[in-house]
């Protein structure tokens, strides 16, 4: 029992170290007002069941590593951010209200049927003075815009931006301080890809890295890992949901079904990176479950089955935390 406590101190300590050389959060106050006050009006809201409404943090997107304190250099982690928007969607639908912790510039909820770069393609000017929605996307920013109001007008949709891997794991710290009360209504969904090694902050270069004298040798140091510390201190009883992605179908279930017992999350969503759109796996402690979208419906995706099961999975969490 004292060599587990042992180790979950050595993590704390690594990540108070990590925090303590980050550069603060810019606008950190209005992010903690925004949020406070998010979490406190859904926790008092009535949800079903005469439960709280239940809350959940969705990261989406990749993390970046700066390689210099006036960052002209990075180093990124892949993810559209499609899984976590969609994700997204599917949870405000089902009655949640969404954290939606995100990269800047990747996908947002209600705008995967938008075209790449919607406002110069949707829109057309018919004289000077008017500008209009080109018929061709009507109905797709008629229901963007319509369902991305309605989410933010009734407080179930707060959107955060992030760029770093210093920005993320602030916020994320920040978001599960907040959730602490919430307790098994809580969720935590964390689909973002998040960086494993970076550049600690008092080792790097102020000004961009000069290119004139040959190749570079950078020693990266190893991030600690998140999962541990926000299951056993900063969110010990929220619902939590982690990810596994590998390019290598082989090993992936293997290191899923490793990631599930050494951080003991609730389950986590293996996906292989070509196929993760059509299908993923939900390992966890009562079997492995294949989730797939629906071939007979044109518009299914992979997220519509998924977010259904993990809400089943998450009203059994709630019913058996309150005996
Ligand atoms: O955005 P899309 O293009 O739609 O793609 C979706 C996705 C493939 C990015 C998504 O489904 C996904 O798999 N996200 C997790 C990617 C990832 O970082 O996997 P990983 O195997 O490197 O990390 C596993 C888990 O460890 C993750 O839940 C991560 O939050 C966590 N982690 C990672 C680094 C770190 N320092 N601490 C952590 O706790």
């Amino acid at each position: 029992m004292s060599s587990i406590s042992g180790l979950e101190e050595a993590v704390e300590d690594e990540f108070n170290s990590f925090f303590e050389s980050s550069p603060p959060l810019k606008n950190m106050d209005k992010i903690l007002e925004t949020l406070n006050r998010f979490i406190e009006l859904n926790s008092s809201s009535q949800g079903a069941n005469g439960e709280g409404r239940r809350i959940v943090c969705v990261t989406s997107g990749g993390t970046t590593v700066p390689l210099e304190q006036r960052c002209v250099r990075y180093i990124d982690n892949f993810s559209s951010g499609n899984r976590g928007a969609a994700s997204t969607e599917n949870f405000v639908k089902a009655g949640y209200a969404v954290i939606f912790l995100y990269r800047r510039g990747t996908c947002q909820p209600y705008c995967r049927s938008l075209p790449d770069d919607p406002f110069l393609e949707c829109f057309e000017f018919p004289d000077q003075t008017n500008i209009q929605v080109h018929t061709s996307h009507l109905e797709a920013v008629k229901s963007a815009v319509l369902e991305q109001q309605t989410a933010i007008a009734e407080d179930r949709l707060l959107k955060l931006p992030f760029s770093t891997i210093y920005e993320y794991l602030q916020m994320l710290r920040l978001i599960a301080n907040g959730l602490k009360d919430v307790g098994p209504c809580s969720m935590f969904y964390l689909a973002a890809a998040v960086s494993d090694f970076y550049v600690p902050w008092n080792s790097m270069t102020e000004h961009k890295i000069e290119s004139g004298s040959g190749p570079l040798d950078i020693r990266l140091a190893q991030v600690p890992k998140m999962l541990s510390v926000l299951r056993t201190n900063w969110a010990p009883k929220a619902f939590c949901i982690s990810f596994k992605l590998e390019t290598d179908s082989k090993i992936l279930i293997e290191k899923a079904t490793k990631a599930l017992g050494k951080y003991k999350v609730h389950a986590v969503v293996a996906n292989e990176l070509s196929t993760r759109k059509e299908e993923v796996v939900v390992v966890s402690s009562s079997g492995n479950v294949v989730v797939r979208c629906d071939s007979d419906k044109p518009k299914s995706i992979v997220e519509d089955n998924l977010i259904r099961l993990i809400v089943d999975r998450h009203s059994t969490y709630i019913k058996e935390s309150h005996p």
